[in-house]
């Protein structure tokens, strides 16, 4: 027992250190969906910045990245593509009609913000903001798990 104690503790180790190097290491279609999601984050973060400078020129250029992205979201999440590291939730596959209605609600939120930031409506930009962030959490409670 001695001998087998810390050959299980390197082994228990090296599983830790994988699976920490996948986390880092996804590739295709898994880290293209991830980095555009971390750059929907900076967008969103970006829009209310420039909506509390009355910069609406900025905020709907930010607002039509959102929206192209919630168009095309659905085509990053291919049948087969929910593999470590990712954190899709298996629903999306199960409920693919319910996923695609929640990209095209954050969709519809981005083309929102877009049509309130042509009008200058600074209150309708900020409502529209929170209604964007509204379809990001909505999603991730039911297709994405941590
Ligand atoms: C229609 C569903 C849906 C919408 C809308 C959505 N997300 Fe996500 N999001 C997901 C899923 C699913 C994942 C997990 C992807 C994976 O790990 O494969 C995710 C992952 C993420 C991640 C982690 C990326 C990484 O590096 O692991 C961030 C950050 C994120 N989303 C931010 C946002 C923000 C901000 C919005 C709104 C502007 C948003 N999401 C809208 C479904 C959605």
């Amino acid at each position: 027992m001695r001998k087998i104690f810390p050959l299980s503790f390197i082994a228990a180790s090296f599983f830790v250190a994988a699976q920490v190097l996948a986390h880092q290491g996804a590739t295709g279609i898994v880290k293209e969906r991830m980095d555009a999601f971390k750059a929907s984050q900076t967008h969103l973060k970006s829009a209310v910045k420039a909506a509390k400078a009355d910069n609406f020129d900025e905020t709907q250029k930010l607002a039509r990245l959102l929206a192209d992205w919630g168009t095309k979201m659905p085509d990053f999440f291919p049948v087969g593509s929910d593999i470590m590291p990712s954190e899709a939730a298996p629903t999306i596959w199960s409920d693919m009609e319910g996923f695609k209605r929640a990209a095209t609600q954050f969709a519809d939120a981005a083309n929102q913000l877009a049509a309130a930031s042509a009008a200058r409506n600074k209150e309708a930009v900020f409502a529209s903001i929170k209604q964007v962030g509204a379809s990001c959490k909505s999603c991730h409670r039911v297709y994405r798990q941590k």
